[in-house]
């Protein structure tokens, strides 16, 4: 065995889990390549909090077939949240599968995989909990200027759709010692802007402390040097004062914010079990851009909940023409098995949904294009991330508010030099999902 692929789906942690997977299979010494008939082997991190996701995993190991066939002795492995899920049901599904893991147990992929290629059999191994972070795990990030670092894994919220609390586990937090230790670490690797992850960050802390403590991991990661920090996700029943007060006094912290509603209606946001109120929402993100001026917000709303009438769509659309946000992420409610919303009554046809759906995306889109507009004119530091997909004659970064950011590459000069950079750009256009602008001042 001399090659591997990694096809990931889903979330940022998976993206993060992804890593240390590549890191493991770099340490048993084989090296990455772009295409499945090359890889010997081949490793797919899968999500299955959509069915959409689900559907789109079993096409793509299902198509394999022809591929393995071709190439005798490649093994295929299938982890992450539907390998925690399914375990040996998957390989009933699919026989040409050779290890299925799940999202517990990352350290124990190249055992498996070498044991499923001199045994020839297929290996699965699934376990109930969390033995340790995999940021204990070597690790081959993407970007050498970015890292993920999970603050807490699990979730313990059981919003009634979500299947994530049933496959990843109860929340862990890691101490906050140890995520600092990371960070300056990885500071000193050159990294410049970290993200922490977890479920819901705005709980970190709970179980190890008695009490919320993520204000305490900002400053904490703060103090490393880092230049910028994100996070995601955050939870409205837990975002407290003291966070908005850290997000508001710490530089390094980035005017940004993911927080999810999910729904405008009252009514709904009861039946999923997310103990707020299209109120409460408003009043907190007021209370936030007036602690962080300039502060970009984005969410995620399901559509077609079980139960959502007429009226409590329009709620949804109150709270996103209230609620100014920069991007939205919307979904059209998919029913999880052993979820408590998939026996509820009044299940909304699929037609219904669609029509919803179409009608929010295009609010969404004007509220994003509002909010892009004041940048005109502005000039703002930018953290390349390497070139535009359509053009790369075009440097692409993120503002600190996390808006795409293109500018074209100085005379003279390659894109590599300035990945990784901060750089100053002075916008001249806006767009809903990105600005352009060019490099201002002395910055090549
Ligand atoms: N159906 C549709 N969307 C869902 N999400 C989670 N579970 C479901 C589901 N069953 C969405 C939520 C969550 C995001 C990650 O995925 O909006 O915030
Ligand atoms: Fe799922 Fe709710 Fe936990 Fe987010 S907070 S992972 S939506 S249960």
């Amino acid at each position: 065995m001399q090659t591997y692929l990694i096809r990931t789906f889903g979330c940022q942690m998976n993206k993060h889990d992804s890593e240390r997977v590549a890191g493991l299979l770099n340490e048993m010494g084989l090296s990455p390549v772009a295409d499945a008939p090359e890889a010997d082997v081949v490793v797919f991190m899968t999500c299955c909090v959509r069915e959409n996701a689900d559907e789109r995993l079993r096409g793509q190991v299902r198509s394999l077939k022809s591929v393995k066939q071709a190439r005798p002795g490649q093994i295929i492995a299938v982890g992450g949240c539907i390998g925690q899920r399914d375990g040996q049901e998957l390989l009933r599904q699919i026989p040409h599968i050779d290890v299925v893991f799940g999202t517990h147990n990352i350290a124990h992929l190249p055992a498996l995989i070498s044991s499923a290629a001199s045994q020839r059999q297929p290996q699965v191994e699934v376990m109930p909990e969390s033995g340790g972070f995999a940021s204990d795990l070597p690790t081959q990030r993407e970007h050498r200027w970015h890292a993920w670092v999970p603050i807490t894994i699990g979730c313990d919220n059981f919003c009634s759709y979500c299947v994530v609390p049933y496959v990843r586990g109860r929340e862990h937090s890691r101490a906050t010692e140890v995520i600092a230790e990371e960070v300056r670490r990885l500071v000193a690797e050159g990294v410049r802007e970290v993200t922490l992850l977890g479920q819901n960050v705005n709980s970190y802390g709970r179980d190890l402390y008695g009490e919320p403590r993520f204000a305490e991991v900002l400053r904490a990661v703060a103090n490393t040097g880092v230049s910028r920090i994100r996070f995601a996700t955050s939870h409205p029943k837990d975002l407290s004062e003291g966070t908005i007060t850290a997000m508001a006094e710490i530089p390094a912290v980035m005017p940004y914010l993911h927080l999810p509603v999910q729904s405008g209606s009252d009514r709904v946001l009861a039946a999923m079990n997310r103990h707020y109120t299209q109120a409460d929402y408003l009043e907190l993100v007021s209370r936030i851009r007036s602690a962080v001026p300039g502060i970009a917000i984005s969410t995620d709303i399901i559509v077609g909940f079980p139960g959502e009438s007429d009226a409590d769509f329009q709620e949804t659309m109150n709270v996103v023409a209230a609620g100014h946000f920069d991007q939205a992420f919307t979904f059209i409610y998919s029913p999880r098995e052993g979820t408590p919303a998939a026996r509820m009554a009044g299940q909304v046809p699929r037609e219904v949904s669609q029509v919803r759906f179409d009608r929010l995306v295009e609010l969404v889109q004007a509220s994003a294009l509002e909010n892009t507009i004041p940048l005109l004119g502005q000039t703002v530091p930018v953290l390349v991330e390497g070139t535009s997909k359509r053009d790369d004659s075009m440097l692409a970064g993120r503002a600190p508010n996390n808006k795409m950011v293109h500018a074209p590459v100085p005379g003279g000069h390659t894109p590599e030099e300035f990945v990784g950079r901060i750089v100053d750009v002075e916008i001249e256009d806006a767009q809903t999902w990105f600005v352009a602008g060019h490099l201002a001042g002395t910055n090549p």
